[in-house]
């Protein structure tokens, strides 16, 4: 006998990417920033008292709020500050969606959100993107028509890269009749010379909620630490009535106030990384793949029928030689990769890598 809910057992769970059998392992998975934090986070690391973790830590995190206001030029009230980006996602599912309700998403998409859309035991809406990965026209009105109390993009798109511009997701905003949430976890390694801001939108709309995580951008996925920007209105059941007590312990509250305060040391991690994306690039055409452009700090690299070997040959090939790339089983991205973007070095190691696994099949 199962005691679980019926839509649990009837669900499968997140499946996260692969771990590396050794500290050998090149592992370009899952998107992690491949530079290490701030010094800065060091420091505060090596000055923490055991003594401090005797006491509860500030339920809201409000000191770390309150510089992430100062960074983004909006209120303490705009913040809640979550258990990494995905705490911020199941918040926001279990306060704006009514179990039952539909849950609006593209396809493909970061695949935790039909997860948590389940465990609500909310319906998921697929709408499939365009041809070049790109939100289609209709993705509002359908989203409204099957009754959406919420709908979440990534932007830039995961796991293509394509960046939907402020204008856009200003219309979007515009036109939902629930909440919209711009998962922005991959927004930092964006070219500044597009001027992509889509956190100014907050104030216009009371319907849209901006999400940014430390894990990518401030090379600290394992401290687990994100947050949602938006009208006050849409974030104060967050603060006050969703979110665990004392969701973030009080290390992650220290390591990201330092992380935040040397944003200066992030944001050259971004330019290396946004460098390093043009040269990989450039060499992945150059193989033969067909390379979707990315703003973001990862590559969809599509494997041409010309070549070889099939994605997921190339995908074994490489794990053999210790490199982990993500592989997806699915319909629309089975003949891809994505790799993530890695130091100058580790990109090398990678191309070598491919160019002997093609040449020993040609
Ligand atoms: C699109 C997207 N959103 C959100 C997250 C959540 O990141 P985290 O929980 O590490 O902040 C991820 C992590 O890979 C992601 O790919």
């Amino acid at each position: 006998m199962s005691y679980e809910r019926d839509n649990i057992r009837q669900m499968t769970g997140y499946t996260s990417g692969e771990q590396p059998v050794d500290a050998s392992t090149l592992k370009l998975n899952t998107n992690e920033n491949p530079y290490p934090p701030s010094p800065q986070v060091q420091v505060r690391l090596n000055d923490l008292r055991i003594e401090s973790l005797r006491t509860y830590p500030h339920p809201t995190a409000d000191p770390l709020r309150d510089l992430l206001a100062v960074t983004h030029a909006v209120h303490r009230e705009n913040i809640v500050v979550t258990h990494g980006g995905d705490e911020a996602l199941r918040l926001a599912v279990t306060t704006y969606v009514e179990p039952g309700a539909a849950f609006g998403m593209t396809d493909p998409s970061y695949s935790l959100y039909p997860v948590l859309a389940q465990i609500h035991g909310a319906r998921v809406v697929k709408i499939a993107l365009d041809d070049n990965w790109h939100l289609p026209r209709n993705f509002a009105d359908e989203l409204n028509e099957a009754g959406a109390n919420l709908a979440c993009i990534v932007n830039p798109h995961a796991p293509s890269g394509t960046l939907t511009d402020t204008d856009r997701i200003s219309q979007l905003a515009e036109s939902l009749n629930g909440v919209l949430l711009v998962d922005e976890a991959y927004v930092d390694f964006v070219d500044p010379a597009l001027r992509y801001d889509a956190v100014r939108l907050v104030n216009a709309f009371d319907n849209l909620l901006i999400l940014r995580t430390f894990s990518k951008g401030y090379s600290l996925a394992g401290l687990r630490l994100g947050y949602l920007i938006g009208a006050a209105p849409l974030i104060e059941p967050l603060v006050q009535k969703t979110r665990d007590s004392f969701n973030i312990d009080y290390i992650s509250q220290q390591l990201g106030e330092a992380a935040i305060t040397d944003r200066a040391y992030a944001e050259q991690t971004w330019a290396n990384v946004r460098a390093a994306r043009r040269l990989l690039r450039d060499d992945l055409l150059g193989l033969g793949f067909a390379v979707n452009p990315s703003q973001s700090n990862f590559l969809l690299v599509e494997v041409p029928l010309a070549l070889p070997m099939t994605a997921e040959q190339i995908y074994l090939a490489l794990k053999d030689a210790g490199i982990l790339v993500r592989y997806f089983d699915t319909p629309l991205l089975d003949d891809k990769l994505r790799i993530t973007v890695g130091t100058e070095g580790q990109n090398r190691q990678l191309i070598n890598v491919l160019q002997t696994a093609l040449n020993n099949c040609s």
